[in-house]
């Protein structure tokens, strides 16, 4: 479960770390799948991704359905609420990689193939590596963000998703990377903005990413664009 202080900043920040949520058995599992995958490019540095089928990856899937995170995630949602998610995404970023990213996105740009965004509810991610300080490959986040761009969608539309084409160009906080270790879930609403850092450490980081929907979220995108609690309920 997650407490009223863990809700509380949720919902200011728009996103949350829960530490320890997925137990060693199960990250071991997942981290001999992904070392099974095809590997990257040689020499190649900075992200490398792989998107799956989350059902042809039995070990990776488990990380969210046979450890708490599914649960958690719908802590913030309600019990029941959300769908599991037919993909999984594995992060990979290779050092050496001394980038900084100079601004945000948000995911789902430009549309998906029926011309929807590829709005989603919150993001469930799992790191496998630890990354215990900065600029190791740490995803980059902008707080609060997830307020500002459901402001902006509300003075201009929802279909100015489409314009802003992943940037919508709102003021931006100073931005923030996650730190944890390996284990930890990290919980994170559709609309916070984000992005990949550098990676200055020796060791490569990996995180595991669900992209996962409230139950029959698709048609109400344009809702849950201008308001961060559509798919929220304990929120609202
Ligand atoms: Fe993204």
């Amino acid at each position: 479960m997650l407490d009223h202080e863990q809700l509380a900043e949720f919902a200011e920040r728009g996103y949350l770390l829960v530490p320890d949520a997925v137990p060693e058995h199960l990250l071991a599992a997942a981290s001999r799948a992904v070392d099974g995958l095809e590997p990257p490019p040689p020499q190649l540095q900075g992200p490398h991704h792989h998107f799956l089928d989350a059902a042809q990856y039995p070990p990776l899937q488990a990380l969210l359905t046979d450890s708490q995170a599914f649960s958690l995630a719908e802590c913030l949602t309600g019990p029941g609420t959300l769908d599991v998610p037919p993909q999984v995404q594995v992060a990979l970023n290779i050092p050496p990689f001394p980038h900084r990213p100079g601004m945000h996105h948000i995911d789902g740009a430009p549309h998906e193939p029926d011309g929807r965004p590829g709005t989603f509810t919150l993001l469930a991610g799992i790191l496998l590596t630890d990354q215990l300080s900065n600029d190791m490959g740490n995803l980059w986040v902008w707080p609060g963000t997830h307020l500002t761009h459901a402001a902006y969608f509300r003075e201009h539309g929802p279909e100015a998703f489409f314009d802003a084409n992943g940037y919508p160009p709102i003021a931006l906080p100073e931005p923030e990377q996650i730190t944890g270790r390996a284990g930890d879930l990290l919980l994170a609403h559709y609309l916070l903005g984000h992005n990949i850092g550098g990676n200055t450490s020796t060791a490569t980081r990996c995180a595991v990413y669900f992209r996962i929907k409230r139950t029959g979220h698709d048609p109400h995108w344009r809702a849950f664009l201008q308001d961060p609690w559509f798919d929220y309920a304990p929120f609202r």
